[in-house]
């Protein structure tokens, strides 16, 4: 494996606490600095963020909100807004995850936001993924419709700017990942669609792999699977679990 590998630890709706979360940050920002190899990226709760964010002044880590609406204030009681997140510090943005989606998200929404990112300066992290697969090869479609809503309203010049993350929802918060060799082949797939989309540039594209990453298929999904790094849930919430699985990507 050579250069560096993206590594996003989305804490979803953990911990319970602010102390806890310092806590676990803390951790994670030990891990980084042993970490050459990867690029690592805090996803916290967006109540936890600001504070995190405010109260860390390395660079080994950088920070994304996992949610936000496209807008800069309005009333949209509960939400938070693009321009919330770039203040509170966040680089990265991830739009459209399984879980929002499956709370309504849609396709035009996941547009929207994934626009509005780019035009505060955040790197949008598009979410994709089927909730199950056919013989008949309908994930593809599934998978073309949310990547063509997500890249409609970006310029060609912005595509190196945007992060696919590939995350079958059957496989998040599931035993097993998607095999290396089916990534690699939906990583094919994702890298024509955004080139049919907006040209040579598309093959530039970074692909990310999300759905039950853990210490022992990391190494392999990294080797095999054509993706430039990982979305990490469960396991970027045990700060032991978290360690061996950045260790296992530095060693192989
Ligand atoms: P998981 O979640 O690693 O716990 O499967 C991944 C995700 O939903 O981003």
């Amino acid at each position: 494996m050579a250069g560096k590998f993206v590594v996003v630890a989305n804490w979803k709706m953990h911990p319970a606490t602010l102390r806890e979360a310092r806590r676990l940050f803390e951790a994670t920002k030990k891990i980084a600095e042993k970490a050459p190899r990867a690029s690592i990226i805090v996803a916290p709760s967006s109540i936890h963020l600001a504070p995190l964010a405010a109260g860390y002044k390395g660079k080994r880590v950088e920070f994304a909100a996992q949610n936000a609406h496209e807008g800069e204030v309005g009333a949209f009681t509960g939400d938070i807004s693009v321009a919330q997140a770039k203040d509170a510090k966040a680089r990265y943005l991830l739009v459209g995850h399984a879980e929002r989606r499956e709370a309504g998200e849609t396709n035009d929404e996941t547009r929207l936001t994934v626009a509005s990112a780019l035009s505060y300066g955040l790197t949008p992290i598009l979410c994709v993924g089927e909730h199950a697969r056919s013989a008949s090869g309908e994930h593809f479609t599934f998978v073309r419709d949310q990547l063509k809503a997500g890249f409609q309203s970006v310029e060609p010049s912005a595509v190196a700017k945007t992060l696919v993350a590939y995350e079958p929802v059957w496989a998040i918060g599931s035993e097993e990942a998607m095999s290396p060799r089916s990534m690699h082949e939906m990583a094919i797939f994702i890298r024509k669609t955004i080139v049919e989309l907006h040209g040579a540039k598309g093959h530039a594209i970074k692909i990310l792999y999300g759905g039950a990453v853990n210490e022992e298929n990391a190494p392999s999904m990294l080797l095999y699977g054509d993706v430039a790094g990982l979305l990490v849930g469960r396991a970027s919430i045990s700060p032991k679990e978290f360690a061996l699985l950045i260790e296992s990507i530095q060693t192989h």
